[in-house]
């Protein structure tokens, strides 16, 4: 039995978010953060979880190891846990944008079970879309991973060779929606609303048409149908919004999201 369920190598933005999502189902206790500028998560310390800048005795401590490093540190970190990874007792998970399962095992003197999951900064109120794959060894693990990461949102197993466009559409994706949402806010302020009242009326609107979605079986084109009267003023504004090129230009961010991610790694 492990002291710790969880260990998070790498305790910055997306880290710190599933901590959040994954302790409001584990004792915060039993999640253990890491990170080298301890100071900067003394705040989690004081809410209950338990931090250090020791990775070595975060993962002999912990089932789950959790890698959140950016792509350039997963190297020198997965060298100073090489003694310290048991195959018998230990998963591997990576979050890390990029790195193959074959880098991450190349990384790593034994033969690991590695999983690679994409989750997104939604974690942290349990909403993430995360994307999952694991190497061969791990195919006894994924079940229990994959649990895992529903406990914060939705999970997607899907082949390694789609984890680039899962990492565009679903983590760079929540930038790109709340873009969206602060566009919408500043129409709003345009047209008379405080920016408060404006950005509310976008979120909820926005939380709404995916909803329709999520919880129905609608095809975004036939709920499209029911709001757009015939001459009315929502296909007139829709309609000007395809003139200076919508859904091109989400189309085109996202393929150059991916060409992006396509150079930056391997
Ligand atoms: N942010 C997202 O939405 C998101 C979504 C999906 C996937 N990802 C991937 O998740 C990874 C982390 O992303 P992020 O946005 O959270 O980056 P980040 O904020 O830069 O976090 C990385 C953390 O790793 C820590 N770190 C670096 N070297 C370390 C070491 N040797 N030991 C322990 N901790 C170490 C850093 O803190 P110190 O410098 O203090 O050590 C930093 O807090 C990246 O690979 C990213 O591509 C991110």
């Amino acid at each position: 039995m492990k002291e710790f369920e969880i260990a998070i190598i790498g305790a910055g933005n997306l880290g710190v978010a599933l901590a959040r999502g994954f302790s409001k189902h584990i004792p915060k206790e039993k999640i253990v953060l890491t990170r080298r500028h301890l100071s900067r998560i003394e705040h989690l310390a004081n809410e209950g979880f338990v931090t250090t800048d020791d990775n070595v005795s975060a993962v002999e401590r912990a089932k789950f190891i959790v890698l959140c490093v950016q792509p350039k540190q997963v190297e020198a970190v997965l060298s100073e846990l090489d003694h310290s990874i048991d195959i018998m007792s230990h998963v591997l998970i990576s979050t890390v944008t990029g790195v193959s399962l074959d880098r991450l095992q190349k990384a790593s003197s034994q033969s690991l079970p590695i999983i690679r999951a994409m989750p997104n900064t939604a974690a942290a109120i349990s909403e993430s879309m995360t994307c999952i794959c694991g190497n061969e060894l791990a195919d006894a693990h994924l079940k229990k991973v994959e649990t895992l990461f529903t406990s914060i949102g939705e999970t997607m197993i899907i082949e390694e060779r789609l984890m680039k466009a899962a990492t565009v559409l679903a983590a760079s994706g929540i930038a790109f929606f709340l873009r969206y949402i602060r566009a919408a806010t500043q129409g709003g302020i345009e047209l008379g609303f405080e920016a408060e009242e404006a950005q509310k009326l976008a979120m909820q609107t926005a939380r709404g048409a995916a909803s329709l979605l999520v919880e129905g079986t609608a095809h975004p084109e036939r709920e499209i149908d029911k709001v757009t009267t015939p001459m009315g003023c929502t296909i007139a504004g829709l309609n000007e919004m395809e003139h200076q090129g919508l859904s091109s230009a989400l189309i085109k961010g996202i393929v150059a999201s991916y060409n992006k991610i396509n150079t930056i790694s391997e």
